[in-house]
Formats: C-alpha cells, sequence, structure tokens
C-alpha cells in the first residue's frame, strides 16, 4: 500500500444509491430511468438533461463492488462518492425532506460497509445532501445538515445551483452556510442544468451542455455567490468546484473590472473578485495540464489582491501554492470508453494531466493527486 502522502483520492465519483435509482425508475417523466431488454439483456436508459434521448445506465451507477472494482483498476485508494444529479430537484418539498434524511442514512451505510484501507481509514465516504426544493423550511435544511455532520463518513454535502428556487445567492440560505460554516462541512458544487446555449440544430449528442454548458452554470453560480458576499460572510465556508471551476478562472480578471466599473456593486466586496478565488477548492477534472497549471495559477495570484491593490509587475506567482486547493477526480461512471478498454481514457487523462503539468513539484502533484483531499476532508 501506498504511504498517505501518495495516495489516489477520487472526490468527483458518483453513485445513484438503489433507493434513488428505484425512485428513477417509478417515474414516467424526466428524470427517470426507463427500463427495457434487448436480446433478452437489460437495456436501462438513464435520461435526465433537456432534450435528452438517455444513455445507458447499469450496475455501475448503483453497486457498490462496481465502484471498488473500477476504484482498483486505476489504482484509486479512496473515493468520497456524492450522488449524481438532479438529485432531489424534482420533488415536492414533502417528498425531499424525508428522501433525503434517507439517502443520507443509505451513503453513510454505503461507505460504513466499504473494506478499510488502514485501521483508520476506510476507502469510501460520501458527500450527503439536502432537499434543497421550493418550499422547504430552513429548519429542516438546518436538521439535515445536523443528520450529516453526524455521521461519521459523510465530509460534505453535493449542492445543485437552484438553491430553494432562485438560486445561491438567495439570503434564504444564509442559515444553511452559516451551519456549513460552522459543521466544516465541504460543499461540492455540481452543475446539472446547462445554461440556456445557443446550441443550434444538429445533433451533436451532450456535448455541448456537458463541455460547455456545465461548466458555465458553475461559473455564474460561484460567481453569483461572490457579488452577494457569501464569501464575505462566511470566509471559513469550504466550497469545491466541479470541472475546476469552469470558466471562473479564465474569467476572474473581467469579472473585477466589471465590478470595478459598476455603480451597483463596486463598492459591495470586502476585496477584489480574485481575491474569492484563493478561498475555493478545484477539482482537477479539466483533462490538460495547461488548464491545470493555469487554475493553480489564479489560485496563487488570489492572495496579491485580500487588501485591493493592484499585483506589483514584479510579482511572482508560486504554481505549487495554488495546486494546493486541487483534487483530483474522474466523474465516475459518467463518461465509460465507448470501446472496451481496460482503464477508462477520461481517467487516464486526468492522472496524465496533473503528471505533466509545467511548475509543480512532485509533492505538488501527490497533493493534488490525494494528499490535499485527505486534510481537506480530515482524513489524516
Ligand atoms: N453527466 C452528468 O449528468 N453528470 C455528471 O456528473 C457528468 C456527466
Ligand atoms: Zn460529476
Amino acid at each position: 500500500m501506498a504511504s498517505l502522502g501518495s495516495r489516489l483520492v477520487d472526490i468527483h465519483t458518483h453513485v445513484y444509491l438503489p433507493r434513488y435509482a428505484a425512485l428513477l425508475r417509478s417515474r414516467t417523466t424526466v428524470p427517470r430511468i426507463l427500463t427495457a431488454t434487448r436480446d433478452g439483456k437489460p437495456d436501462d436508459k438513464l435520461i435526465i438533461l433537456d432534450h435528452d434521448t438517455g444513455r445507458p445506465v447499469g450496475p455501475q451507477y448503483w453497486d457498490r463492488d462496481e465502484k471498488l472494482k473500477f476504484m482498483d483498476r486505476h489504482g484509486i485508494d479512496l473515493s468520497v462518492v456524492s450522488s449524481a444529479n438532479p438529485w432531489l430537484d424534482f420533488l415536492p418539498a414533502s417528498e425531499a425532506e424525508p428522501m433525503a434524511a434517507q439517502l443520507n442514512e443509505d451513503l453513510e451505510q454505503y461507505c460504513a460497509d466499504s473494506p478499510s484501507l488502514t485501521p483508520s481509514l476506510n476507502r469510501l465516504y460520501g458527500f450527503g445532501m439536502l432537499p434543497l426544493v421550493p418550499g422547504i423550511s430552513t429548519t429542516a435544511l438546518l436538521e439535515a445538515i445536523e443528520q450529516i455532520s453526524k455521521l461519521s463518513y459523510l465530509k460534505g454535502i453535493i449542492m445543485g445551483t437552484r438553491g430553494v428556487g432562485k438560486g445561491l445567492d438567495d439570503e434564504a440560505l444564509d442559515p444553511v452556510w452559516a451551519a456549513l460554516e460552522r459543521t466544516g462541512l465541504v460543499v461540492f458544487l455540481h452543475p446539472h442544468y446547462s445554461i440556456e446555449g445557443q446550441w443550434g440544430q444538429k445533433d451533436n449528442g451532450h456535448v455541448l451542455p456537458l463541455a460547455l454548458g456545465f461548466p458555465f452554470e458553475t461559473t455564474i453560480a460561484t460567481t453569483r455567490l461572490i457579488l452577494a458576499g457569501v464569501f464575505d460572510r462566511f470566509p471559513a465556508l469550504r466550497l469545491l468546484l466541479a470541472h475546476s471551476g469552469g470558466v471562473l478562472p479564465q474569467l476572474s480578471s473581467r469579472l473585477a473590472s466589471c465590478i470595478e466599473h459598476d455603480p451597483v456593486v463596486a463598492s459591495r466586496l470586502k476585496h477584489d473578485a480574485r481575491y474569492y478565488l484563493g478561498k475555493l477548492y478545484f477539482d482537477a477534472v479539466a483533462y490538460g495540464p495547461e488548464e491545470l497549471g493555469f487554475v493553480s495559477d489564479v489560485v496563487s495570484r488570489a492572495k496579491h489582491y485580500e487588501n485591493n491593490t493592484s499585483v506589483p509587475a514584479t510579482a511572482t506567482f508560486e504554481r505549487g501554492l495554488g495546486s494546493g486547493r486541487m483534487l483530483f477526480g474522474t466523474d465516475h461512471p459518467f463518461f465509460p470508453p465507448l470501446k472496451g478498454t481496460d482503464k477508462w481514457p477520461s481517467v487516464v487523462e486526468n492522472l496524465r494531466a496533473i503528471d505533466a503539468v509545467y511548475g509543480w513539484s512532485s509533492s505538488d502533484k501527490d497533493g493534488v493527486r490525494g494528499g490535499n483531499a485527505l486534510s481537506l476532508f480530515n482524513l489524516v
């Protein structure tokens, strides 16, 4: 077994727990699992996105042994598993509340019964979920946070971008951010809806909403959090962004400039917008070394903006510093290989990308592969 410092930890890996898969199967409208057979074999389809024609779905989405087999095949020591989109977004509050509580218990059990990595570490940990739907009471949300914080294998929550219907910049969520900050649960912000895209008439499969819409959705949601002052009011909140934060790193200086020139928001925030990127965590699901290196540059640069001073021309950014907030992920069981291969190209590419980042030391890379996750989730 590898030493703790060189563990491979997957923090972006999903499951549809059996109870949730059964719920999707029972539905006649999207999101749903369409049960079918072809040549006598199961040929089920998962339909969750707008204009979705469905994708094959099978035990890799719900069976824990399949998750462990996938981890073994790719040398992944430990995974922090999250329920996949669209969570409970489609349920009325009266159903979302008990379902979230049951799924949190189910996920705790899924992790607790997993093999151990060391006498004090299991191979599976999880992100719980909140019943974040319109009409839910603040009390119900706070009770869900309380429940999750008491479940020993759940280390955070996964959250979409809708909040309780008005997005994440809704002041109604302030008690939720406060409770998440107080309990130290990591918030994994993950897209589902994509954006109103100019996707055109051609059949391009899921490429445009997944490659562009998902990351833009995360970018917009995080920008709205920054603009709403959430990181000023809850500075210890730990927010982990899916898909390396989408295009937020690339657009952060433009964002800062637009804020500075806008009379409505110019004096609203305590810091330059770029400062807040240094408070975030980013998964390393970007598939290329240049993108990873760039995100780490932007994170390293953030500290220069704490006092709203402009960055001196002579400032140097230490890439390695920013890598401390980046964490390996796979997005399993999404993006399975189209052709039968032993290892999944989506995983191999993300590992190669980490290995090839110019300017990251071997200990920076070890951190991104696993050490940063072990620290973030207090597993060491
Ligand atoms: N597609 C999804 O719907 N969710 C993911 O997490 C990845 C791909
Ligand atoms: Zn994902």
